[in-house]
């Protein structure tokens, strides 16, 4: 009996060692439940003599205070991993704080200018990054062997059958206008955010991906008055009410007068976009009869507003995914 005392303790060590919480009370009772093996030997001390029993009875009742301890510690130990673990999962504590992305200062700027100039009536008009050549250029009278090409270095990127159909990365976002005309008549009022491209060497002040913001108003009498309005509105809401934007003459294939725009920009004119009426040519290539309607077209660099507005000295920093960079709009 005694043998048999000392194996019921290792195996109660063993059994008691390889549970968990939900095993831990059935396993202590295989030894000293109403049924267990110690309980069985305890109660089979009556047949024996009385040295016997107290001898037995003496090894066998310690034997059931050290399987009890043994359950004790195994409780303690499992509840405090338990506990332990719960502390690492505690839902309630204030968890690191996820990295919320960042609206990019041209994101900014094109939303801006939308709801300067939804306010005002136009609405959206989008056209492909991928252009023809006939509506990057031709249309907006600029034929092949003019000069006036020189002005927009371009990415080609296909070439047409008989010099016809080529396609190209649009230069800026005046094909829109030719897209849009031909497809509805006046009155109109459009404006068309972009990216654009130009293939020319990159610097603080150029990138060959960039942005363009187009507008475009065709109806009866439009003059450079409204166009200026407009500009003057856009300009005060982006840039802040004090700053003021002149009209100075220039040159552009699609626009006749054409423009340049200056703003008086802290304590200096800076030139911002161009813009003018549209050429007869062009509303004639779309046949709209220029002798009805007229309009006006302005096309600004969307980074140089942005640039302007934040006070950013290097184009190349909106494309150069930097976090540093974005985090601060
Ligand atoms: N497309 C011109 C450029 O990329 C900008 C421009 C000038 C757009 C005058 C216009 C305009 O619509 O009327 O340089």
């Amino acid at each position: 009996m005694e043998a048999e005392i000392q194996k019921i303790i290792e195996e109660a060590r063993q059994s008691i060692a390889a549970s968990d919480r939900s095993s831990l009370i059935p396993s202590a009772a295989k030894f000293i439940g109403r049924q267990g093996s110690l309980t069985e030997i305890l109660k089979s001390l009556g047949n024996l003599s009385i040295e016997e029993r107290k001898r037995i009875g003496e090894q066998a009742n310690q034997a059931k205070i050290a399987i009890e301890a043994m359950v004790t510690e195994r409780e303690q130990k499992l509840s405090a991993a338990q506990q332990k673990q719960m502390m690492r999962r505690d839902v309630g504590l204030p968890g690191i704080p996820p990295v919320v992305g960042h609206l990019s200062p041209v994101t900014i700027v094109t939303r801006e200018l939308i709801s300067a100039l939804t306010e005002l009536g136009f609405e959206v008009a989008e056209g492909p990054e991928v252009e023809l050549e006939l509506y990057n250029f031709d249309m907006l009278n600029i034929p092949a062997d003019h000069p006036a090409r020189d002005q927009w270095d371009t990415f080609w990127v296909k070439q047409g059958k008989d010099g016809k159909n080529s396609t190209l990365l649009r230069t800026h976002t005046s094909p829109v206008q030719v897209r849009y005309m031909l497809q509805h008549q006046p009155p109109i009022r459009i404006i068309s955010p972009g990216r654009t491209f130009r293939y020319e060497a990159e610097n603080t002040s150029h990138s060959s991906v960039f942005n363009q913001f187009e507008g475009l108003m065709v109806d009866k009498g439009i003059s450079v008055a409204h166009m200026k309005g407009v500009i003057d509105h856009f300009v005060k809401k982006i840039l802040g009410s004090e700053v003021k934007a002149r009209l100075r003459p220039s040159f552009f294939p699609f626009t006749e007068p054409s423009f340049e725009v200056d703003v008086w920009f802290n304590g200096q004119w800076l030139e911002l976009m161009g813009c003018g009426m549209v050429h007869p040519q062009v509303l004639r290539n779309v046949n709209i009869d220029p002798s009805e309607y007229s309009g006006f077209a302005f096309g600004v660099g969307t980074e140089r507003l942005a640039m302007l507005k934040y006070d950013i000295d290097d184009i190349r920093l909106f494309l150069s995914g930097d976090p540093r960079f974005v985090t601060q709009f």
